[in-house]
């Protein structure tokens, strides 16, 4: 009845599956609204256009099992594909799917099992597990298009939401229409994603209006009974149908989400159930959301004939459906959820454990059995705690929430000496950060240190700082600074390795909220050396110095400084440097802001080989983000692009907001470089949004991105004030000094193309002020600052400026800064009619910029050129060198290995989407068309 908009969506769906393309649909809408009836009706019409189609639901009371609704649509399924997989997927790979598909583990020859090590990255499990799934869906659509329903996914476990997630930004190239349902939750950040999928529709269903509700109720109603059926149900059709069965006054609670009458009526419907009838329901309703009866008479404990019989009246009076392959189904999740509420809590441990014993007789593994054994286990059950152990174990790599969910269950079962029980807790709060669940990861982490005596062990100080350091991914900074300062203050020895690397965090914490005394009155109380230290801690300490030196303006010892912490860590073996990344990273940081991008890039490819390997994923994003601005400072704008990309990506899947905001304030400075302003403007602005108003460092960072970016689309005013947020107005505690000069630059030459030279003077003179000698990117910046300002007024002079600027900041590994110079020092030695000067500054400049892709500038330098009348080729391509980084020509080898772009993504463990940027820039940089013109170019000897 009515849905005519979402029925003509339906159909689009289809048509694009049928001709082969990918559709993904996301349903939306309050309980009952119609979103499983339009679900129903879009597998109808698929069926007769030829369709395979497969549908799953996820229920409220199985929300934990790995895949659970994957498995729903798919499992029965999945062993015929098995054997018709593309050749190059392994035996790795078939066993991972009988580890999710007990059917596949049933019907297929055993595979090995796969060697021991080769899941130790969750990240890359996860991705490999994905590209997998994501082959078997292809697979599944190779003879005919497929339909994959998937409903109720607000009660989807993580890992199914997780391939969802992937599957629709990889999308298989086969026609299939990926159609779900779900009741919206903006806090669960996959079902975020979803709706905003790229081939994919959002439709919100609604309910119906007084004249629906009037069609659907039918002649049987009085107009008056209508209006108030109307009201009460609020035109959601679930409701009425409930309501309209039952008499009398029906009054909506605006307190419960659905209303009590409605419940009301459902319980007045099992009224009229028979007793074995409703027994049958409770048990059915207990043990599972598709039910067979055979499993219903172990759960029930009745004889599986009057079971057969208990459901006949059940569909016969509509509470339960019949499903495909002799399942069946509550009417509506509603249903269940009613019956399941009559049945008593302590029957529905019984329930669960008979399934749990029936089931361990049958043999079925660890990962079948845990969900029962969840709901029924008391304290102290030794076999239990072992089916739990075993389960989360085998999930661990590919399931991470799910197995965090388990590992806890097998907690609460474990007496209190119980030998695994802290190392089981600190691999919960691990697992839970890397799902994304920072909450759960936090409250994990704080449960060891209840454990763990204060003050006490290396174990106790990593659960504190691990614990710090997910409310600062949370963003509660001064909770986590809290949490470190707490746990110091009991450590009996502050000068042991372990209090060492929490008063480490604390120096962080305080540079990150530039509060730069109090991190230097901290650093200044440790030690330089300990004989209790290994080197890397040593190095550790020696790595946050610099930062502290700089943030407080002492920038020669900074330098100094800098240079130790480079020796130490050159001499610091990678096996040493677990416990030392953190702090590590701050080292790259300050080599970044001193203007060593160079050093910076190094030292943050050592980070991420270390975090990779050691499984800290939490800091590799940020890492990525650091490297991708050392990579744009260098000029390396294509590689800084990807690079950028991936720590948004990681970022977004650990749900990490600062570090996303990092990646894109990152992704908008490159496009700001690129000449892409529009974008910048949007990468910045979701930075700045994400960010809020923390007031601390890479909130700025984020500003200063805007900033440059309005000022880039013409937006003076605004991209003023961004700018001037980000150096935090120039009051105290404020921005670091290079930024400082940065924006005091930025706001020169932005006055002074506004015609207000007295202002362009000042930031010039602010600039100055700020400027250090030793630090050349400052005063090369505050040339060029001097440079805007006497532009009009004084070209000759301005040109001598921005020629000096430029030749400090190209000798320092800033090509695009040089660029913007030599830009400015052509434009005013033009003004001041020294032509041959004035060309040979434009030439330079279109060299650079030409060189690191920088468009808009390029086309600046060209116009500028032109403007003296200089003859300048149309380019074809960039000039630069067709030198290819390290990640592209990762992807070019394996072009021409012949791999697809999809092959290449699960291979590097990077999206589709992100496999085809890197392309386009190889291809720029080779000056090729095609993949074939890949393989020759790297075949040729250059
Ligand atoms: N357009 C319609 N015409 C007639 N009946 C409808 C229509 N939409 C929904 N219904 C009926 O209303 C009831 C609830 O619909 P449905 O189960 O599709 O809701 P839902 O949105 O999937 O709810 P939930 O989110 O709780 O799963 C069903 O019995 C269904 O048949
Ligand atoms: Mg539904």
């Amino acid at each position: 009845m009515g849905r005519r908009e979402e029925l003509r969506a339906i159909d689009e769906a289809i048509a694009a599956a049928a001709g082969g393309g990918f559709r993904f649909l996301a349903l939306t809408g309050e309980p009952g609204v119609g979103k499983t009836r339009l679900l129903n009706e879009l597998a109808a019409r698929a069926a007769p256009e030829g369709f395979l189609v497969l549908a799953g639901r996820a229920s409220e009371y199985e929300r934990e099992v790995p895949f659970g609704v994957l498995v729903d649509a798919l499992g029965d399924h999945v062993p015929d594909v098995v054997p018709k997989l593309p050749p190059r997927v392994g035996p790795a790979a078939v066993a991972r799917l009988s580890g999710i598909f007990p059917t596949v583990a049933d019907r297929c020859e055993p595979p090995p099992a796969p060697e021991p090590g080769a899941d130790a990255n969750p990240v890359a499990a996860r991705h490999r597990l994905h590209g997998t799934l994501r082959l078997v869906v292809q697979t599944f659509a190779k003879s005919r298009p497929l339909a994959l329903i998937l409903d109720g996914l607000h009660w989807g476990d993580s890992a199914s939401l997780g391939f969802l997630d992937y599957l629709v930004r990889n999308p298989p190239r086969a026609g299939v229409v990926v159609a779900t349902a779900f009741h919206y939750r903006p806090d669960i950040p996959s079902l975020a994603r979803l709706i905003q999928a790229d081939d994919g529709l959002h439709l919100n269903v609604g309910c119906f209006d007084l004249g629906e509700t009037a069609e659907y109720l039918g002649a049987g109603f009085s107009r008056a009974r209508q209006r108030e059926l109307h009201r009460v149900s609020g035109g959601n059709p679930f409701y009425l149908e409930a309501l309209s069965r039952m008499d009398g006054a029906a009054t909506r609670d605006p307190q419960a989400e659905v209303p009590l009458s409605v419940r009301a009526a459902i319980q007045l419907e099992l009224g009229g159930l028979s007793e074995p009838a409703l027994l049958v329901a409770r048990a059915a309703a207990v043990a599972a959301d598709a039910f067979e009866p055979g499993l219903i008479a172990v759960a029930a404990g009745v004889p599986e004939s009057d079971v057969v019989t208990a459901l006949d009246e059940l569909v016969v009076s509509g509470v339960v459906q019949p499903s495909a392959t002799g399942r069946f189904r509550f009417r509506h999740p509603l249903v269940r959820n009613t019956v399941y509420s009559t049945a008593a809590a302590g029957w529905r441990h019984a329930v669960h454990a008979r399934i749990a014993r029936h089931l361990e007789q049958v043999g079925a593994p660890a990962t079948l059995l845990a969900h029962h054994v969840e709901n029924s286990a008391r304290y102290g059950d030794a076999a239990a705690i072992d089916i739990l152990l075993r389960a989360a174990r085998a999930v661990e790599s590919h399931a991470p929430s799910a197995s965090a969910f388990w590992f806890s269950g097998a907690l609460r079962r474990m007496p209190e000496d119980h030998p695994e029980r802290v190392a089981v807790m600190l691999k919960v709060s691990r697992l839970h950060v890397v799902a994304g669940e920072l909450e759960q990861g936090e409250r994990a982490a704080d449960e060891v240190m209840r454990l763990l005596p204060r003050g006490e062990g290396t174990d106790r100080a990593r659960a504190a700082r691990f614990s710090a350091m997910t409310r600062r991914l949370l963003g509660r900074v001064e909770e986590s600074r809290a949490v470190i300062m707490d746990e110091l203050r009991a450590m009996p020895d502050r000068e042991s390795p372990a209090a060492v690397h929490l008063r480490l965090r604390l120096v962080a914490e305080n540079l990150l909220r530039m509060d730069q005394d109090a991190a230097r009155a901290l650093l200044d109380d440790i030690p330089e050396h300990s004989p209790s230290w290994d080197a890397a801690c040593t190095m550790a300490v020696a790595a946050l110095r610099p930062m502290c030196s700089y943030a407080d303006g002492q920038i020669d010892r900074a330098l100094g400084e800098l240079d130790t912490a480079s020796h130490l860590l050159a001499i610091t073996p990678d096996g040493q440097l677990a416990e030392s990344v953190d702090s590590l990273t701050w080292l790259c940081w300050s080599e970044l802001l001193m203007g060593r991008p160079a050093d910076a890039s190094r030292h943050f490819e050592r980070v991420l080989s270390v975090t990779r390997a050691t499984g800290q994923h939490f800091i590799v994003s940020v890492a990525m983000c650091g490297l991708a601005r050392a990579q744009t400072a260098l000029g390396g704008l294509a590689r800084a692009a990807t690079t950028a990309d991936e720590a948004v990506e990681l970022a977004e899947m650990l749900n990490a907001g600062q570090q996303i905001v990092f990646g894109l304030a990152q992704r908008s400075v490159v496009e700001y470089w690129k000449g892409n302003g529009a974008d910048a403007v949007d990468f910045a602005r979701r930075a700045v949004d994400t960010a809020g108003d923390q007031g601390e460092w890479w909130g700025k960072q984020a500003e200063l991105a805007l900033g440059l970016a309005l000022v880039e689309t013409g937006q003076a005013e605004a991209g003023a004030r961004s700018l001037l947020e980000a150096a935090n107005g120039f009051a105290r505690p404020g921005s670091d000094l290079v930024t400082l000069v940065q924006v005091s630059e930025r706001l020169a030459e932005l006055e002074a193309a506004r015609g207000r030279h007295a202002a362009s003077a000042e930031w010039a003179a602010e600039a100055d002020k700020y400027s250090h000698a030793s630090l050349p990117v400052s005063t090369g910046l505050a040339a060029l600052a001097r440079a805007h300002s006497l532009l009009s007024t004084d070209p000759g002079a301005a040109a001598e400026h921005a020629r000096g600027a430029a030749a400090v900041l190209a000798g320092n590994e800033y090509p695009l800064d040089a660029g913007r110079a030599l830009l400015t020092a052509g434009t005013a030695a033009a003004r001041a009619s020294r032509r041959d000067t004035a060309k040979a500054d434009l030439r330079r400049a279109a060299e650079v910029f030409g060189g690191c892709g920088a468009a808009s500038f390029l086309r600046r330098a060209v116009r500028e050129q032109r403007r003296l009348g200089i003859y300048v080729p149309v380019r074809g391509r960039s000039s630069g060198p067709h030198e290819l980084s390290r990640r592209e020509l990762e992807v070019a080898e394996l072009v021409s290995a012949g791999r697809t772009n999809q092959q290449i993504a699960e291979a590097l463990f990077i999206s589709a989407r992100t496999v085809e940027s890197h392309l386009a820039h190889i291809f720029a940089k080779l000056g090729v068309s095609s993949r074939a013109g890949v393989v020759s170019a790297l075949r040729s000897p250059s």
